[in-house]
């Protein structure tokens, strides 16, 4: 395993891994490094160090999860991370695919067979829609509350008028995969309805649905390795507050 640390020169460590850029770009770090290494990066532009380099030996080393490290970072910055992951999906990603598989429905033989995947593909899409709005819209900003009642030593309006009934648990519960339609997707694809040998661009459909299967692997382990756990933590120093405030 490369251990990655702050004097290596941010360019070499994106040339030796390039699935590095999402990170970078999640970060809302632009390109154009020249001769910096990741410390002088990150500072630059406001990122803590060892969040980055966290995130990023997480992301190369699928057996490296520094779970108790991930938990001393400040929730706001794992939420920003998850936010810009999910816009990135969304607003790109999925349309990419999509494009793709209306192409494809073009040049495959067995009519019905390609409506067949653009369907599944399109409920899909509703799924995950719905599985990003229950993040943006209650989770990511209940934990927000939480948070700032913590800081602030005292519950918040919207804490007490949206949330009073709401747990994490309540999420943890429905949180589900939603990684594993694409795994299905593409295995329609190699085994049952093969795309046009004639053109190479549907091996780009195959290899973006697998990069985007394994992206999701692990936004989901940031979602139920750290942000669960952390919201766990923030709700016990809750129940204080909301006792007090009785
Ligand atoms: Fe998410
Ligand atoms: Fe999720």
């Amino acid at each position: 395993m490369m251990v990655i640390h702050g004097d290596i020169k941010m360019a070499d460590l994106i040339m030796g891994d390039i699935n590095i850029l999402a990170i970078i770009q999640r970060l809302n770090i632009p390109l154009g490094f020249k001769e910096k290494t990741v410390s002088e990066v990150c500072i630059e532009h406001n990122v803590d160090i060892q969040f980055f380099i966290q995130l990023t030996q997480s992301y190369r080393d699928k057996d490296y999860f520094p779970k108790d490290h991930f938990l001393t970072f400040p929730v706001e910055w794992i939420i920003d991370y998850l936010r810009n992951s999910h816009k990135c999906y969304v607003e790109h990603r999925i349309p990419t695919i999509e494009k793709q598989i209306i192409e494809l429905e073009n040049n495959i033989q067995n009519q019905n067979s390609s409506e067949l995947l653009l369907r599944f593909f399109r409920e899909y899409i509703q799924e995950f829609n719905t599985h990003i709005e229950i993040e943006e819209k209650i989770v990511f900003p209940y934990t927000i509350e939480i948070n700032k009642s913590i800081k602030d030593n005292q519950l918040t309006t919207t804490l007490k008028k949206r949330y009073s009934n709401y747990h994490i648990e309540d999420y943890v519960e429905a949180h589900n995969n939603i990684e594993e339609k694409l795994y299905d997707l593409k295995n329609i694809l190699i085994k049952y309805i093969p795309p046009p040998t004639t053109n190479c661009k549907y091996n780009t459909l195959i290899f973006d649905l697998f990069r985007l299967e394994n992206d999701l692997k692990d936004h989901s382990d940031i979602e139920d390795k750290v942000l669960i756990p952390k919201v766990h933590l923030l709700e016990k120093k809750l129940k204080k507050l909301k006792m007090e405030d009785k």
